[in-house]
């Protein structure tokens, strides 16, 4: 079984967790363009969804879901998204897509987070991915040493703005022993939007996709925080 086929699964085990006539928060990524094509046929019995970027917005639409601004959401039952790398207390690192900031807010508006993933992004410890940083434009050389003081080694994300029109760091060699502390201290450096570690707020619930079949895990039995 290719990736592919893995993320196909997870899409399809997690429409189940839709419940009728919400409306629902949409990630960003390849496995999450995976679960809006499994999301299609159910089109219909949704209100509609709010997108955690452009590029999903426009594949949402693309389908027949109705697109929300999330200011005019009272609430998100559930949030929908995939990762770069999840650990064993559901924490992880989000934002290879570019789309961490709008997924942090999608995630932190939801009641559950639905992580879906494919079993190469389990990990024992956070920080083989590099960990992407938004930033003020501006920010750039500070943000950078900021981090190179942390013990990383930051490198720019050629030629890429988000959809907020920022700039992307992308950050190798960082010992994340404490992924809450540090996201904490990397998101308050002034200049960062977002450290693209979901930790502080991590999933609920992870649905991994396997060659035996999808598993799901609540993070009630699991999480230690
Ligand atoms: C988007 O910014 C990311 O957070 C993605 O959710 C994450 O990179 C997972 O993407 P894939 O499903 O493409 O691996």
């Amino acid at each position: 079984m290719d990736a592919q086929q893995l993320k196909q699964m997870v899409a399809l085990e997690a429409v189940k967790q839709v419940p009728a006539g919400i409306v629902l928060g949409v990630g960003t990524g390849s496995t999450a363009d995976c679960f809006i094509d499994a999301l299609a046929p159910r089109a219909h019995d949704l209100v509609g969804a709010v997108a955690s970027s452009d590029r999903t917005a426009t594949r949402l639409a693309a389908v027949g879901i109705r697109v929300f601004d999330l200011n005019e959401v009272d609430s998100l039952p559930v949030y929908v998204d995939g990762a770069d790398e999840i650990d064993h207390a559901f924490r992880m690192i989000k934002g290879g897509g570019g789309a961490l900031t709008r997924e942090k807010i999608v995630a932190a508006a939801s009641a559950r987070f639905v992580c879906i993933a494919d079993e190469s992004k389990r990990v024992e410890r956070l920080g083989r991915f590099p960990l992407p940083v938004e930033v003020i434009p501006m920010a750039r050389a500070y943000v950078s040493r900021e981090l190179a003081r942390l013990g990383g080694q930051p490198r720019l994300r050629e030629g890429f703005r988000t959809d907020n029109g920022n700039l992307v760091i992308d950050v190798v060699g960082l010992s994340i022993d404490d992924p809450i502390a540090l996201e904490a201290h990397i998101e308050g450096l002034a200049g960062v939007v977002t450290a693209g570690l979901f930790a502080r707020r991590g999933a609920d619930c992870l649905i991994l996709g396997t060659a035996a079949g999808p598993v799901v895990y609540e993070a009630s039995k699991t999480r230690d925080r």
